[in-house]
Parts: C-alpha cells; structure tokens; sequence
C-alpha cells in the first residue's frame, strides 16, 4: 500500500498539469511528463488536449509532434502521424518524423554556399548533399520548453539557441518554435528567428500523415490539393535546376484534387528523379488554404495554411518498412506523406529564388496550420 502510495506522489511529481479555459465540453488542458534523457538533458512528452477532447503530444527532442488523435466522419478517433512506442523507439527510429527541421531543411548542394564572399562548408549526409540541417541538425536537439499559461488554447513553447557554426551554419540564431491547439482542431505553429551574425535559414515541421491513421496501408488513395501553378523542378540528386516548371498537362498538377497514386508512377523525368513526389510547390498564395488532403473512407480532410513561397510534398518513397511505429506497425512504402512548408531546397546557392538570407537585427516570424476536420 505505502509502494502504492510513494509510486503515485512520484508519479504526480512528474506531471504538472496546467490548465487553460474550462468552460465547454471538456477541460482543455496541458499535461507534462518525462519521456527519457538525451544529450544530457530532461526529454518531456507534452499532452495537449482540446475542449472537444483531441489530443495532440510534442516533444522536446526536436521540437516534434509525436501524436494527432482527430475522429474520422463516425467519430471514431485516431492518430494519424508517425511516431514510437517509447523514446528509445524515436532515438532508433527515422530522424525527422514529426520534427522542427532546421537550419536549412531540404538541401543544399555540395553542401556549399557562399556568403559575402565567404564560403561555408556543411556535412554531407545526402549524397553529395546536404540535407536538413546536417546530421546534428535541430531535429536532434533537445529544445528548451515551456507551458504557456492563461492562453485560449492548449499552447507549449520550444526554444532553441543555435551555436555561431553549429553545423557549419554562421551566426548564433535563437529559435522559438510555438504549438498551439485550437479547439477546431487546428495545430498552429508559430517560427519566429534572430541571429547576430548573416545566414540563412529554411525552417518546416516535417510531420507524416495517413489520414486511415498511422500505421493503416498507404497513402496512395488520398485526394490532394495544392494550389500552386508551378513547381520546383530538380535533378536525379533532388536539387534544383534552376527551373519553375508549369504543372499544367503532368502528373504535378494537383491544382484540383487529385489521387496521390493516381500518375506515381508515370514515366516522367521528375517522377523518377523522386522516386514519386519529392518536389517543392511554388504556392500561388492566392487563397486560405494552400493544400488539403482527404481520405475518402474515414472522411477525415487535412488543411494546410502557410505564408510560406512553397510546400514539399514528400510522398514517403524511402519507407520501406524497417521502422517499427506505434503498435508495432512497420511504416510501409508510401503509407505517410509530407506536407512541409517553407522555402525552395538550396536557396542559398539560387539567386533567383525568393532569399532565405536572414541578417542581425531582422526577426523572421511564419505561421503554419495544420487543420483537422471531416467531410
Ligand atoms: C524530405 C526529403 C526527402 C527525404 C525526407 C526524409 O522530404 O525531400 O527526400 O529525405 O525528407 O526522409
């Protein structure tokens, strides 16, 4: 009985519970626990539950959300991103599954830019690329992080300060990444960024979705939209050759909704490049949303708001089933996608393409939702 005891005041001590409004249904609320310990510092798992009771999880270690517990048309909830039984489950598991990817998310090539004449030099972890941030990129870093108190909705803050060359990157950048879980069951996310030193900077959340839920088959019969009249065409290392292709009469034009598998595997230059759909959009920017993504069998519908210049769709072409996710579900060939907001992949070495130099005494701020409903 006192084991019983002492276990639950040590199970309490490791939680703390804050609560945002209670008026409604549900009490929306967030909950803190500890998740594991990773380059010396505490890992939390942060419980985020709205008035209409869906829950979403984030963690410290790479600002990640683990979990998006949204119902499908008959009410029936589910998680439907990517993630772990546990924290060693993540440690061995992919990188970047629902992580904060930073300093440069995509690639750049050679793993070379230039800055005022100086040349900057970045690890290679992509062939002969460069890609999210370099291997010890803020995927893998153990953000600081915070409740924060009296907001509308449950609301978590990760913050990371980033060392003058962490990863061959100048300037010492202080990041904030802020998750906040509205009761329309929208996850916003917002960036905000300073530096001392010139840089640049491409920062996305790279979360997978499989609106069956995580886990259930593929992705492949999910009807997307993204409105964006051009891509970013790249060659067979997926960088960028300098042209915005019109998506227009190929199998890129999702500017009406069409099946993710319905022309994967068309014999088409860009599509073997990616192995399938691996590509930045240039959003048109025109409307509200910019992608949706429906699953026609649970009538669960994703939308995607950003004021970003584009958006990678990953169509999860290198799954192939050796990671083991929650429930010992393998994640399958193409059973997630990506919707990854932000700037076109090696950016720095493309003078044409909208900058992602960041200066001293500039504060770059952006804004991402993610919006769950059914239809
Ligand atoms: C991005 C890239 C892909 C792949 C994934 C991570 O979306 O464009 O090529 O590297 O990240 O596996």
């Amino acid at each position: 009985m006192k084991r019983i005891f002492q276990l639950t005041m040590i199970l309490c001590a490791m939680m703390i519970t804050s609560s945002c409004t209670q008026s409604g249904k549900n009490k929306a609320m967030v909950t803190k626990e500890t998740y594991g310990t990773h380059k010396g510092k505490e890992v939390f798992l942060f419980t985020l539950t709205n008035k209409e009771g869906n829950v979403l999880k984030l963690t410290n270690f790479g600002a990640r959300i683990t979990w998006i517990e949204v119902p499908d048309r008959s009410g029936k909830k589910e998680n439907v991103t990517f993630g772990f039984d546990t924290f060693e489950g993540m440690l061995r598991g992919d990188p970047y599954f629902g992580a904060v990817v930073g300093r440069y998310a995509n690639r750049i090539a050679k793993g070379k830019f230039t800055l005022d004449g100086v040349e900057y030099t970045l690890p290679l972890n992509n062939g002969p690329n460069s890609l999210h941030g370099g291997p010890g990129g803020w995927h893998s870093s153990v953000w600081d992080a915070e409740i924060v108190e009296r907001t509308e909705f449950p609301t978590v803050k990760f913050t990371w300060h980033s060392p003058d060359m962490e990863e061959g990157y100048p300037g010492n950048m202080h990041v904030e990444t802020v998750y906040t879980w509205s009761d329309k069951n929208e996850i916003v996310i917002d960036y905000k960024c300073t530096t001392d030193k010139k840089t640049v900077l491409n920062i996305t959340n790279h979360a997978y979705f499989n609106l069956h839920g995580a886990g259930n088959g593929d992705i492949l019969d999910h009807e997307l939209v993204i409105k964006a009249a051009r891509f970013v065409a790249v060659d067979s290392t997926l960088i960028p050759t300098g042209e915005l292709r019109e998506v227009a009469g190929t199998p890129f034009d999702f500017t009406t909704p069409a099946k993710v598998g319905a022309r994967i595997g068309e014999d088409y230059d860009q599509i073997k490049h990616g192995k399938g759909y691996d590509h930045t959009f240039v959003l048109d920017n025109k409307e509200e949303v910019d992608c949706s993504l429906y699953e026609p069998v649970s009538g669960r519908l994703m939308e995607v708001i950003s004021d970003q210049p584009g958006v990678q769709f990953y169509s999860g072409n290198f799954l192939n089933g050796s990671r083991i996710g929650y429930g010992g579900k393998p994640f399958i060939h193409r059973s997630g996608l990506c919707l990854e907001t932000g700037h076109f992949p090696d950016s720095p070495n493309h003078p044409d393409f909208p900058t992602t130099i960041l200066n001293p005494g500039e504060t770059f701020t952006s804004k991402t939702v993610y919006r769950f409903s059914v239809k």
